[in-house]
């Protein structure tokens, strides 16, 4: 029996790409950078599966080129804003993602970025590195307490909900900002109205929502004005949700008190950032969601969306539904 043919844009833990090429006939890209735009399009051509990743854009193009053998396209992570949904909705793909695998992880990261913004980990020990430390200082490196302090949600999804509980046990107040989110008491988060109403509170605000039309940008100059003097940002969700201009001029001029990104945009951030300048802006490289077990999962999740697709079954993890409503 012949397999189907897949395209798989990198290589994804064993986990998942020993189910790809169990089932599939798999075409792996094995180069640790991307395939170029020109390569992704000719790579797709006949292929009946993608499985990609979040540096992969997947758009009418690509579609095009892969032509009416395509059944399915896996992402390999839970946002996927690099997917044109509506073009594959037109076209009855269904897209696959790895939601809920990857919450407790990115989670985790999050509140790893705040403790350490707010403690300037990484700006000290950047000075011990230096050679800097010269004594023990009262006031050298002095940074922000959590207890009794205010966390601010924007989104109160699966991952806002897991800052919640990790909050909950530092003794943080959790308020939150998700108009879609019903109340959640046994979370003790309780909902504001408004963004204003949570930027007027929030001493660590965190971003938890995806990155659409209308949240792009989100963070901006008005924004982080409204934001309190001394508070921290955290995003862990995507680079374009922050205006990074803005938030340059708000840290440089201390209008907050630091900031702690796992996403930029663009991603990689170039070294001449004007953010890397900033001893109050902790970067990393969008690692929230890379644990060793994480990783084995989503790559598990998006070989068995890849599977389903090629099957002609439901996907276990499907964004756009309604592929299947008139069928
Ligand atoms: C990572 O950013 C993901 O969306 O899985």
């Amino acid at each position: 029996m012949t397999k189907p043919k897949v395209f798989v844009t990198r290589i994804i833990r064993d986990k998942g790409l020993d189910l790809v090429k169990e089932f599939c006939d798999a075409e792996i890209w094995t180069d640790e950078l991307p395939p170029d735009r020109n390569t992704l399009l000719k790579k797709v051509r006949g292929m009946e599966g993608i499985l990609c990743l979040l540096t992969d854009r997947i758009d009418a193009a690509v579609l095009d080129a892969a032509g009416s053998p395509l059944k399915v396209i896996s992402n390999h992570a839970v946002g996927f804003d690099n997917i044109v949904v509506a073009e594959a909705t037109a076209r009855r793909i269904p897209v696959g993602n790895t939601p809920g695998i990857l919450t407790d992880a990115t989670a985790d990261f999050a509140f790893a970025l705040m403790l350490a913004a707010a403690r300037r980990l990484t700006e000290a020990e950047r000075y011990l590195r230096d050679g800097k430390w010269k004594t023990w200082g009262p006031s050298t490196l002095l940074g922000l307490d959590f207890v009794g302090r205010t966390l601010g949600l924007v989104g109160f999804g699966r991952i806002g909900r897991a800052m919640a509980k990790r909050a909950n046990g530092f003794d943080l107040r959790v308020i939150y900002y998700d108009p879609a989110c019903p109340a959640a008491p046994e979370l003790n988060a309780s909902p504001v109205d408004s963004l204003d109403a949570l930027l007027g509170e929030a001493d660590f605000v965190s971003i938890h929502t995806p990155l659409t039309e209308q949240t792009r940008h989100l963070v901006n100059r008005d924004f982080l004005a409204k934001m309190k003097p001394n508070a921290v940002l955290i995003n862990t969700a995507r680079g374009p949700i922050v205006n990074q201009q803005d938030l340059y001029e708000a840290l440089k001029a201390g209008r907050i008190f630091a900031a702690a990104l796992d996403v930029t945009d663009p991603e990689p951030l170039p070294p001449d950032s004007p953010l890397l300048t900033l001893e109050n802006c902790l970067i990393a490289p969008h690692i929230a969601s890379a644990s060793a077990h994480t990783r084995d999962m989503m790559a598990y999740l998006a070989a068995q969306n890849l599977i389903a697709g090629l099957k002609g079954e439901r996907l276990p993890h499907c964004v756009n539904p309604e592929v299947y409503d008139a069928r």
